[in-house]
């Protein structure tokens, strides 16, 4: 399942975020390639544990704990300090799958990589290419969003970003661990939470039957949550 989520942040915040990350140290991106991924990874960095990656890093973590579509999609357990990437020049990403366990290097924290996360921080139209381009069993989706949007995807997906041949692509980049591991469950889950949103709003959040719906969503999860 491949979720876009929308305006994490209003444009003015996107704003402030990017004149913050373009002040930023940038170095070059195979630092955090695993050795498959780093032969074709050409893109620059913030360094890990860079002060300002930190503290847009904080901001975007605490805008995501309070969004209910990031939440409903997510079931986020543990996420990864986010990272930020830009890609200029003919950079691109070659077709990688991301890492199985990622270790964070400061706290040594370790999480499961259950969904990747891409939230776009250039307008569509600041620059040409730079597609996310993710494999799928239903073949291949693009993926290019407004600044302040956020896509969510399998981890498990294959998955590459296309050459940027004018202007800059500029994003933060990262994992979670879900509570539902399978893609399927967490699919499940979403779906009927999403119509119970639906029916509640048509109904009443009082109504007999959104109640009993919400006790199955509830039972699902207690069922095959993982903490
Ligand atoms: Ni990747």
């Amino acid at each position: 399942m491949l979720i876009r989520v929308p305006a994490v942040f209003t444009k003015e915040q996107v704003k402030q975020i990017r004149a913050g990350l373009d002040e930023a140290e940038w170095v070059d991106g195979k630092v955090t390639a695993g050795h498959q991924s780093a032969l074709t990874k050409r893109n620059s960095q913030i360094p890990e544990g860079n002060p300002v990656a930190q503290q847009v890093g904080d901001v975007i973590l605490k805008a995501l704990g309070v969004n209910p579509l990031f939440r409903s999609a997510a079931l986020p357990l543990k996420v990864f300090p986010p990272l930020f990437n830009r890609y200029a020049g003919g950079q691109n990403f070659g077709t990688h799958v991301d890492n199985s366990i990622r270790t964070h290097a400061a706290s040594g924290q370790r999480i499961r990589t259950d969904l990747s996360c891409t939230l776009f921080f250039s307008e569509p139209e600041e620059y040409d290419g730079g597609e996310l381009i993710v494999e799928d069993t239903y073949g291949e989706h693009s993926v290019k969003f407004a600044a302040g949007d956020l896509v969510l995807y399998p981890s498990t997906s294959l998955h590459r970003v296309t050459e940027v041949t004018r202007g800059e692509r500029v994003s933060s980049f990262f994992w979670l661990q879900s509570m539902i591991r399978q893609d399927a469950q967490r699919t499940l889950l979403f779906d009927l939470d999403q119509s119970i949103q639906s029916l509640a709003v048509s109904n009443g959040p009082a109504d007999a039957t959104v109640m009993k719906l919400t006790g199955i969503y509830h039972n699902l999860l207690r069922q095959w949550a993982e903490m």
